[in-house]
């Protein structure tokens, strides 16, 4: 039986990888990626996850075009110069459509509580996040696990309309990430976590560990 550290050990080696091989994965590898993505916890156990997986080179550059176009109105309005802006679009369109596998990641409020107040709606809908984001973190280690890289991307939660409109999703269902997949074609250093000092007290706030 390894031990706690051996078996924990891929949650410190996991790293996240922006850069792939040209290389197929198999739709069997993908599956197993969504599977162990759902076997996060959740609110009410309501799986408030779904998630739409991009093969097709057609549907990755429109939406990596469409997100990119998003993203250049909001540099303009910020005053980022247009070399510069042209640049980043060029950058970012390149970076998803070279990515073997994209998968956009949403949640449903379909089968959460309904709350008459807008305060008790809105937890309701941190709580579909919550649970999207441990799924996602399933998926990023269970990719690890079988030798693939991939990179949480929080694009789609800045242009959720465009999102929707390019992968057909309903008004009722909220892309909140986009998750690029594909094995690795670099090996990134870990980089640096806060020390446990910094981020966790004892009994009160500020008292150390
Ligand atoms: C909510 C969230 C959004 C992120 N968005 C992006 C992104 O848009 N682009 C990107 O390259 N990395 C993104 N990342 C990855 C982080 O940059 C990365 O996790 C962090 O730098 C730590 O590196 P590591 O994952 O290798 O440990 C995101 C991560 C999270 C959790």
């Amino acid at each position: 039986m390894a031990s706690p550290e051996g078996l924990l050990s891929i949650l410190k080696e996991r790293r996240s990888v922006r850069t792939y091989k040209q290389k197929k994965i198999e739709k069997e590898t993908i599956e197993k990626l969504i599977e162990f993505a759902t076997w996060a916890p959740s609110a009410h156990n309501s799986q408030p996850w779904r998630f739409v997986v991009i093969e097709d080179s057609k549907v990755k550059v429109e939406l990596a075009e469409a997100m990119a176009d998003r993203w250049m109105k909001d540099l303009k309005k910020d005053g980022v110069p247009v070399d510069e802006r042209v640049k980043l679009k060029r950058e970012s369109i390149n970076r998803f459509t070279k990515s073997p596998i994209l998968i956009v990641a949403c949640i449903t409020l379909e089968d959460m509580e309904k709350y008459p107040d807008a305060r008790r709606q809105k937890c309701e809908w941190t709580m579909a996040t919550q649970s999207l984001s441990a799924a996602i973190q399933n998926l990023l280690i269970a990719a690890a696990a079988y030798g693939l890289g991939a990179c949480w991307c929080c694009a789609p939660l800045f242009c959720k309309e465009e999102v929707r409109r390019v992968l057909d999703i309903p008004e009722n269902v909220e892309p909140q990430a986009l998750i690029t997949v594909g094995y690795p074609a670099e090996k990134p250093s870990a980089p640096v976590r806060f020390p446990l000092s910094k981020i966790v007290f004892k009994d009160r706030w500020g008292e150390p560990l």
